[in-house]
């Protein structure tokens, strides 16, 4: 295979590098096409453009491969725990037992935040939705540790902010729920282990022990683990823009939550559940969904359905529509939207328009059945979204900054008026 692609502009032939992956992706390196010849590209969407080099996350939407460091999903999935697979995430390498250990015990001295962010906390009206008050509070972190401001933190101060971070968002995510039900805040317990922990300050009482249930947060677990990272989806690359101005890691994931709650990108699981409630509602006719979602007239869509790079099935669906099942039935519970999900699946991937688009169940359409079943409310599933895609943003974050990686600042295409005077005002 040739070493560049050759481009012909106006009678001139220019020589474009072609970059290879590890595995075998190929791109052509555009950084001196305006230099050389005066051209930009256009690509809206960014569904053709890279931007960056990676290795931390690969995933071959064709063959629904998705693998974090070199290790396939399902094996983190069915054998690792969140914590270890933030560690990979971040640092590259799964811990060796101490490792871990520390790592761990480090992020329980840090899941305590200041009090005065309850008094932030306390500001949000009741009916705040949870991720506007997460992005406030990840943000608020500059104001508590303004030295994670400064662009050139040492290794270990940098290390010390992620630290704080991971430990933190547990902590302000169960505060967010309880502050939208009205309930007092729970205090972190550090001798349990984080996803117990999590579930503690969010279903405990200070009456009573919340009954921590290994089914649940075994299903957490691998839940988490499963949104830890997606390569440069929509969140991770505004991570990664706004941390290439320097801007501090705080700042870079608080921007990172704004892009993860819109309802095409992690605010679908939230979305996919309000849809199959009004499915229900309407009287299950899954037939009749499926149709409004092929209508152009209809803005309806099928939520939790397709994927910019999976045009076969999501891999991380299988394992939670899987996990769905198994956390049911392990706590007995029958809900009825599960069957309309499944219904809806089937009638989908039986019907040309779905199967002309390459439009599979994605990592949305069944979480927020299991976070129903363990009692998370669905305001509050985009915000476990978060919770699970911190390690992602952080270990991103750090590839960009480590890279060196120049401010981004895309290029465009000028459309509108050319040059033309100022008219007054009395003569327009
Ligand atoms: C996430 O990027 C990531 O990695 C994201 C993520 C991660 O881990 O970070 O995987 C998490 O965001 C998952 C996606 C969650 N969003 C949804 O479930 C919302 C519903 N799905 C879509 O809106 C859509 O599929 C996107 C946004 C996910 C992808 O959009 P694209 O790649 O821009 O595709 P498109 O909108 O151009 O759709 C292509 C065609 C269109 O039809 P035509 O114009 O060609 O006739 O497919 C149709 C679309 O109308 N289409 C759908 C559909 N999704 C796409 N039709 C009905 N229902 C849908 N869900």
């Amino acid at each position: 295979m040739s070493d560049f692609a050759e481009l012909n502009l106006e009678g001139k032939s220019y020589k474009l590098p072609i970059i290879v992956g590890t595995e075998e992706e190929k791109a052509i390196d555009i950084s001196s096409l305006r230099a050389e010849t005066g051209y930009v590209t256009l690509d809206s969407g960014y569904k053709n453009t890279g931007a960056t080099t990676s290795a931390i996350t690969f995933l071959d939407g064709e063959k629904g491969i998705l693998s974090y460091r070199g290790y396939p999903i399902e094996q983190l999935a069915e054998k690792s725990n969140f914590i270890e697979v933030a560690y990979l995430l971040i640092y590259g390498s799964l811990p060796t037992a101490d490792e871990l250990d520390q790592f761990n015990n480090r992020i329980k001295r840090h899941t305590l935040v200041n009090e005065d962010m309850r008094k932030i906390l306390d500001g949000f009206p009741s009916a705040a939705h949870p991720m506007g008050i997460l992005s406030a509070l990840v943000s608020s972190l500059t104001a508590f540790y303004p030295e994670s401001v400064n662009p050139n933190q040492t290794t270990d101060e940098v290390d010390r902010t992620i630290v704080r971070l991971l430990a933190k968002l547990s902590t302000i995510a169960a505060w967010s729920y309880r502050n939208s039900v009205g309930h007092p805040v729970i205090y972190p317990k550090n001798r349990l282990d984080y996803c117990s922990n999590f579930l503690n300050m969010m279903f405990a009482f200070p009456t009573e022990e919340y009954q921590i249930n290994p089914v649940v947060v075994d299903a957490l677990n691998k839940l988490l683990i499963l949104h830890a990272d997606h390569e440069q989806n929509c969140s991770t690359s505004t991570v990664r823009l706004v941390g290439s101005a320097n801007a501090s890691l705080y700042s870079s994931v608080s921007a990172g939550i704004s892009a993860l709650w819109g309802p095409l990108h992690g605010g679908a699981n939230q979305a996919v559940i309000e849809m199959l409630e009004q499915i229900k509602a309407d009287g299950g006719d899954s037939k009749k969904f499926i149709a409004k979602a092929k209508d152009k007239n209809d803005p309806f869509r099928l939520m939790g359905f397709g994927h910019r790079v999976y045009k076969n099935f999501d891999p991380r669906a299988k394992i939670i529509k899987k996990t769905a099942d198994d956390v049911l039935g392990a706590l007995g519970i029958k809900d009825p939207i599960l069957g309309i999900a499944k219904e809806l699946e089937e009638a989908a991937l039986t019907d040309q328009y779905f199967i002309d688009r390459k439009l599979y169940p994605n990592v949305d359409f069944y979480s927020g059945i299991i976070y129903r079943a363990i009692g998370i409310p669905t305001n509050m599933f985009t915000v476990m979204f978060a919770l699970g895609r911190l390690p992602g943003w952080i270990a991103q974050w750090k590839e960009m900054r480590e890279q060196k990686e120049p401010i981004g600042r895309p290029r465009q295409i000028y459309v509108g008026a050319t040059e033309r005077n100022y008219v007054p005002i009395n003569e327009r």
